[in-house]
């Protein structure tokens, strides 16, 4: 499976997918795109000869279907990419487009809810466990069927960075699980939901 994947910054999440996929027999990272071009995460698939791309224009339909379809890309993977994807990829590539959430969604999700602001909702909230989810896209924030999550525990005295380095490690761990038996399957499909 020839998979590409969207970051904003960081790329931990993408980091994880390079080091779990291996020499790619199963899934493939082919491209590696994002809205910003100064995003470490760019740096990272250049280092292993990974096409980069960064978009001049992430609301481009058509920068980003050109991009996949030059790729052969059969899955695109929202790895901490903030920006909302075109409609029009979407449709193109329905039930082809996943993305990982810092909790577990349905809860706490939706616009807005993004990195340090949805531990800092969870804290508030006083729930006992967050985790992380693999969902599709859709054309909402946050929708689309779910299909894995992972559960994370909320300790005593935990302030929203170590529960987001928290969940950060099952991110790191769920993600590239899908990845792979979405490969296995041909498309993305639900898997097992982890506790850890
Ligand atoms: C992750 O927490 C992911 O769930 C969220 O953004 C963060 C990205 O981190 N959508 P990284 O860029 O993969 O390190």
């Amino acid at each position: 499976m020839r998979v590409a994947v969207a970051v904003s910054g960081r790329g931990s999440n993408l980091e994880a997918l390079f080091a779990r996929l291996g020499n790619g027999d199963e899934a493939r990272i082919v491209l590696v795109l994002s809205d910003r071009p100064d995003a470490p995460a760019l740096d990272r698939a250049r280092e292993r000869n990974v096409a980069a791309l960064a978009l001049r224009d992430w609301r481009s339909a058509s920068e980003w279907l050109a991009a996949l379809e030059a790729h052969s890309v059969d899955l695109l993977v929202l790895a901490g990419f903030l920006k909302l994807v075109p409609s029009e990829v979407i449709a193109r590539y329905r039930g082809r487009i996943i993305n990982v959430h810092p909790a577990l969604l349905p809860a706490f999700g939706g616009k807005g809810m993004y990195g340090i602001r949805v531990h800092e909702a969870v804290l508030r909230s006083g729930a006992a466990e967050t985790g992380c989810t693999v969902h599709l896209v859709e054309e909402e924030y946050d929708r689309g069927m779910i299909l894995a999550q992972a559960r994370v525990p909320v300790l005593p005295g935990d302030n929203a960075e170590a529960l987001a380095a928290r969940v950060l490690e099952q991110e790191h761990r769920l993600l590239p699980a899908v990845v792979l038996a979405a490969a296995r399957a041909g498309l993305p499909v639900a898997i097992e939901s982890a506790r850890t």
